[in-house]
């Protein structure tokens, strides 16, 4: 920074929750910093109690931890440690979400029902927020229920490059295909950073019920090495079926990009029967050891910490984020 720019905050002062300490740590690293001490306790009645090991006052803080399973003590954790944070005077926090729950809940599209997604947003601020920085959420215009500055990151860029500088020269015919029409934008631009065509898969649910139904393919797969790209697998019910469906139509090799293993209940155990040549996705959020063996050597896991370490030191320098992605 250069001499004569006030310097508005402190330090950058880094906290993981229990739910990344992987991730906080690379982001450390990337950083050249050290995560800061706090215990963090459940009591016998599952009540959560934070203490900082050193004081926050005047510092920018960055809060790593994602809000996948188990959802609610992570999202819980996130705010208790937000809430800890401002009492303790820091000057600016930002909470940052590899992945943010209740994102399908987005709309009131039936009688009766919430909008978790905007409680979760509302509950953030709350808490002490004054930014947030998340990847890939399910659709962006999440945004618009926070009241405060965020960074909603396209980590699908980490996804796109890989498949171009290791497996494109490799790939017979690359079609890329889309698991849903939601994914259409993100879909193209995948296609197009790889110079394939695209096609696309028309996806009905029914209600609430977590099955999906994948029911036909738009584009043509026959012959070609299909590259199926989503944002997150939650149950695999979704690609499960997307699979079947373009082997069913002709696919030769198929691999899958997406950002977000959820990986609720059987889905790594459903993946792994799949007849699938490469699982691509990031590290947003920790994969357990028996789940990784699972998908075995056909599971590649790129890491997000560059990207959040990057967006964390211009945040705090008040850089440009846009830039790096020549915005
Ligand atoms: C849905 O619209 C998303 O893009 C994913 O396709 C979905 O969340 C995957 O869920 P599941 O793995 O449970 O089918």
């Amino acid at each position: 920074m250069p001499a004569n720019e006030m310097k508005v905050y402190g330090g950058i002062k880094l906290y993981s929750g229990t739910a990344s300490p992987e991730l906080a740590q690379k982001v450390a690293d990337y950083l050249g910093e050290k995560l800061c001490g706090r215990d963090i306790v459940e009591f016998p009645n599952e009540n959560l109690f934070v203490k900082l090991h050193t004081s926050v006052r005047g510092q920018d803080v960055y809060v790593i931890q994602h809000t996948a399973a188990p959802v609610h003590r992570n999202l819980m954790e996130l705010l208790i440690l937000l809430q800890t944070l401002r009492l303790d005077s820091a000057a600016r926090i930002t909470a940052v979400i590899p992945y943010l729950c209740y994102g399908r809940s987005d709309k009131k599209d039936q009688p009766r029902v919430p909008i978790s997604s905007r409680l979760v947003a509302d509950m953030i601020q709350v808490a002490g927020a004054d930014r947030y920085v998340t990847l890939d959420p399910h659709a962006y215009q999440i945004q618009g229920f926070f009241s405060i500055p965020g960074d909603l990151l396209n980590s699908s860029l980490i996804l796109n490059n890989y498949v171009k500088q290791n497996l494109r020269l490799t790939l017979k015919d690359p079609v890329v295909v889309t698991v849903d029409l939601g994914y259409a934008k993100k879909g193209r631009d995948f296609a197009a950073s790889i110079d394939a065509p695209i096609a696309f898969i028309e996806k009905r649910r029914s209600s609430n019920d977590a099955k999906a139904q994948a029911l036909t393919v738009i584009g043509d797969v026959k012959d070609r090495d299909v590259i199926l790209v989503d944002d997150e697998i939650d149950t695999g019910g979704s690609i499960v079926q997307a699979v079947n469906l373009v082997k069913e139509s002709g696919a030769q090799r198929v691999y899958i990009s997406f950002v977000h293993a959820i990986f609720s209940a059987n889905a790594a155990k459903n993946l792994g029967a799949l007849p699938v040549t490469e699982f691509i996705t990031t590290d947003s959020i920790p994969i357990p050891p028996e789940k990784r063996r699972l998908l075995g050597g056909r599971l590649t896991v790129l890491s997000v910490a560059p990207l959040l370490g990057e967006v964390i030191r211009r945040a705090h320098e008040g850089r440009s984020v846009g830039e790096m992605f020549n915005e």
